[in-house]
């Protein structure tokens, strides 16, 4: 156990790096969650059959006939969520203590990949049970791909092998899901594993370099030993009180009322009610992609603290990005759907243009005068200017997200659950 312990680890760190504030654990938490979803999906996979006549059937049977069933279905499918969620934290931990730079930029890359694999895990895994839910979910998920220029409508029907989703998507969605991605997700995270190694273990900051060196046993694995408890405490705890959902068995005759995406992609699909879908499904997810795979080779020119925000005006200019964000984001959809539609207020111009170019231009222009009223007297440096940026978009996607899975309900209207 040691000699396997001491392949992962070095075998002494610095002190400074043991502290929790530094990384929260999330990176080992996401790792721990992964080998969750490895065993309880081997074990789901003796009594699942992916055949849309059969799917159905095998996951009730498993549900009342097979001893934990139940609760192995439950783990599986809320620790996917918990995985989602722990890496996307991770994802932000990294980015706001400055650990994607020099030595640690192929690793930034790798981790978004990472990400990418995460979702697309969760999604395939939602079309297996081949209910309502599943079948309508994805039939969305999968019509955002078709928005794409071009290519959008022959990449949807490639990927799902036809116009609906048929016994060809049902097969070829599990084999994904249970083995090509699955086998990417481990080969990509041992190989992160070691970069972190390379890269001479965490970030930490600069007035901690003369901090002491200790043995990673136990410093280190006694630490890790304590959170992967606590994790699985609370993935085991939450999942053997509440149920994954179930609904009824897919019926394509039948949509259900409100078709929503799978959750992690609420964020799309509300974007898509208020942009063209050629802004929502491409242009703008496109954008923001780009900006985060290049952040780690935007020359910056200053020398990095290596603390949470870089600095105090850092925090400061975050905080309050973060709080235009949720303003603007609510005040969008708000203005969208009670004040003025622009594709139904402008019906003799093009969509593209009355309902893509002209809301984006706004946004811009709003986020151009918030930037020379108060971001610009801060006189931020570029690195802190980028973690700005990163902060609006994040801080907008969440409130999108948070929006398309509480606040649409019938007909995709807007509705105010504490107003039922
Ligand atoms: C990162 C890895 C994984 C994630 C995020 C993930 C996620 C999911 C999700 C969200 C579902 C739908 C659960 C539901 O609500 O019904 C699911 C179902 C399923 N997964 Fe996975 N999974 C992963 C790995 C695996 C692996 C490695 C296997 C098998 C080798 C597997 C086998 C299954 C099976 C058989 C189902 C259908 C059973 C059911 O839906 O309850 N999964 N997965
Ligand atoms: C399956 C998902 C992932 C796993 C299992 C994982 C695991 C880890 C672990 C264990 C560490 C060591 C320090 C820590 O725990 O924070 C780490 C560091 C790191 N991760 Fe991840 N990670 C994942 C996803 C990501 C993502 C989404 C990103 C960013 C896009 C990322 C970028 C990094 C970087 C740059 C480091 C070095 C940080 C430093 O030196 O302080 N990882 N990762």
């Amino acid at each position: 156990m040691h000699n396997v312990l001491l392949h992962i680890h070095p075998a002494k760190v610095s002190e400074a790096s043991l502290r929790f504030n530094r990384t929260f654990g999330l990176g080992g938490m996401a790792a721990l969650l992964i080998v969750i979803q490895i065993v309880t999906g081997i074990l789901l996979r003796f009594y699942y059959v992916p055949s849309p006549a059969d799917a159905y059937n095998s996951i009730i049977f498993l549900k009342s006939q097979v001893i934990f069933g139940q609760f192995i279905r439950n783990t599986h499918h809320w620790s996917g969520v918990f995985l989602l969620l722990i890496a996307f934290l991770h994802f932000l931990r990294v980015f706001l203590t400055g650990a994607y730079r020099d030595a640690r930029k192929i690793n930034w890359l790798f981790g978004l990949v990472l990400l990418l694999l995460i979702v697309f895990s969760n999604f395939t895994g939602y079309l297996l049970p081949w209910d309502q839910l599943a079948y309508w979910a994805i039939t969305v998920g999968t019509t955002i791909i078709s928005y794409l220029p071009l290519a959008g409508n022959g990449l949807r029907t490639m990927i799902i092998g036809g116009k609906e989703l048929n016994a060809g998507t049902l097969q070829t969605f599990f084999n994904f899901h249970t083995a090509v991605l699955p086998f990417l997700l481990l080969v990509l995270v041992l190989y992160h594993f070691w970069r972190v190694r390379k890269a001479g273990g965490v970030l930490i900051p600069e007035t901690d370099e003369k901090a002491e060196m200790v043995p990673v046993m136990p410093n280190l694995v006694f630490r890790e030993f304590i959170v992967a408890l606590v994790l699985l405490a609370v993935v085991l705890i939450f999942s053997a009180l509440v149920n994954a959902p179930l609904h009824e068995k897919a019926n394509p005759a039948y949509s259900m009322n409100p078709t929503k995406a799978p959750w992690y992609f609420a964020g799309v699909q509300e974007l898509l009610m208020h942009f063209h879908p050629f802004f929502a499904a491409f242009i703008i997810p496109a954008g923001v992609m780009v900006f985060l795979a290049w952040i780690p080779f935007i020359r910056s020119g200053d020398k990095p603290t290596r603390h949470w925000f870089f600095s105090e005006k850092g925090k400061q200019s975050s905080k309050a990005t973060a709080l235009f964000a949720v303003v603007i984001t609510v005040a969008g959809i708000l203005f969208n759907q009670y004040v003025l539609n622009f594709e139904i207020a402008m019906p003799k111009i093009p969509a593209l243009v009355s309902n893509g170019i002209i809301p984006l231009v706004i946004l811009l222009f709003l986020m151009a005068i918030y930037y020379w009223i108060y971001i610009k007297r801060l006189r931020l440096s570029r690195s802190e200017l980028v973690q700005v940026l990163f902060v609006f978009l994040i801080v907008a996607f969440i409130v999108l997200t948070i929006a398309g899975i509480f606040f649409r309900g019938k007909d995709m209207e807007l509705t105010f659950p504490w107003r039922v």
